[in-house]
């Protein structure tokens, strides 16, 4: 059923760097995308970490740095708008490690492949925020011993956080879009097929079709900054009239 037939209860959004391309922070698989100039392997795996932990660390500042330069567009605004307006349940899914979402305003959001401006003690577990530059001797505010502090970020090969939540999440939702995401990590790439299956109507807002496009009831390509808001009023404008 297209949004416009009915009120959606629960609706789940999976965002991924496309919804922020547009703010200046650079994708990972487009033209010029980060994976263009650094290696995976090198930058966002743990083993690459053991290797060369301050190219790492060197790597995440600088991330964290562009991060502090830059704000949300439209499109974060208009996920926002949509929880505070719409009379159903929202959650926000996001494959993104930088803090635009909640900078525009959501608050019920979930960031699987962790968040860039929080740093992780592996001596003893403590999880903290931190916008400046870490390295190998930067003590942990918890325990005091240096060198044991890494980016709270999911690498390859790790497990993404909040799995099982997310799961429920996919298969109570009747609404179910995809933002800006190439569908070519899973296990992200693969929750349409568990919304679909457990009966969501899916959608994907994205500037070209994805790996996973053809999962989708729905596809709307463009701008994100453009497309989504649109989509945003079309769905609030459907609950005002229904
Ligand atoms: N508006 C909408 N979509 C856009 C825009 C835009 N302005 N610009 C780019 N896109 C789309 C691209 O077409 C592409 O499909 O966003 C997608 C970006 O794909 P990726 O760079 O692969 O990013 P993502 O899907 O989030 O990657 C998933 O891979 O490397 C890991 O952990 C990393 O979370 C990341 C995961």
């Amino acid at each position: 059923m297209r949004p416009k037939d009915r009120v959606f209860k629960k609706i789940v959004i999976l965002t991924g760097a496309g919804i922020s391309a547009e703010s200046g922070i650079p994708t990972f698989r487009d033209p010029g995308g980060l994976w263009e100039k650094y290696r995976l392997e090198d930058v966002a795996t743990p083993e690459g970490f053991r290797r060369q932990p301050e190219m790492v660390h060197a790597f995440y500042n600088q991330r964290r740095r562009d991060l502090l330069k830059v704000k949300p567009n439209p499109a974060h605004y208009a996920l926002a708008r949509l929880e505070r307006e719409y009379p159903g349940q929202v959650l926000v899914v996001t494959q993104n490690v930088d803090d635009l979402h909640e900078r525009a305003g959501t608050k019920n959001i979930l960031h699987m492949h962790g968040e860039l401006l929080k740093v992780r003690c592996e001596e003893c577990g403590h999880v903290f925020r931190e916008e400046g530059d870490v390295s190998v001797k930067t003590p942990c505010p918890k325990c005091g011993r240096p060198g044991g502090l890494r980016p709270h970020v999911v690498w390859f090969g790790e497990l993404p956080f909040h799995l099982p939540e997310i799961e429920m999440a996919l298969k109570q939702a009747d609404l179910f879009v995809a933002i800006g995401t190439s569908g070519t990590v899973y296990p992200a790439a693969g929750f349409v097929v568990i919304a679909r299956r457990s009966g969501a109507y899916c959608v994907e807002l994205n500037l070209e079709p994805s790996a996973v496009a053809e999962y989708f009831h729905e596809h709307r390509y463009g701008p994100a900054s453009k497309i989504v808001p649109l989509f945003v009023e079309e769905l609030l404008k459907n609950a005002k009239d229904f």
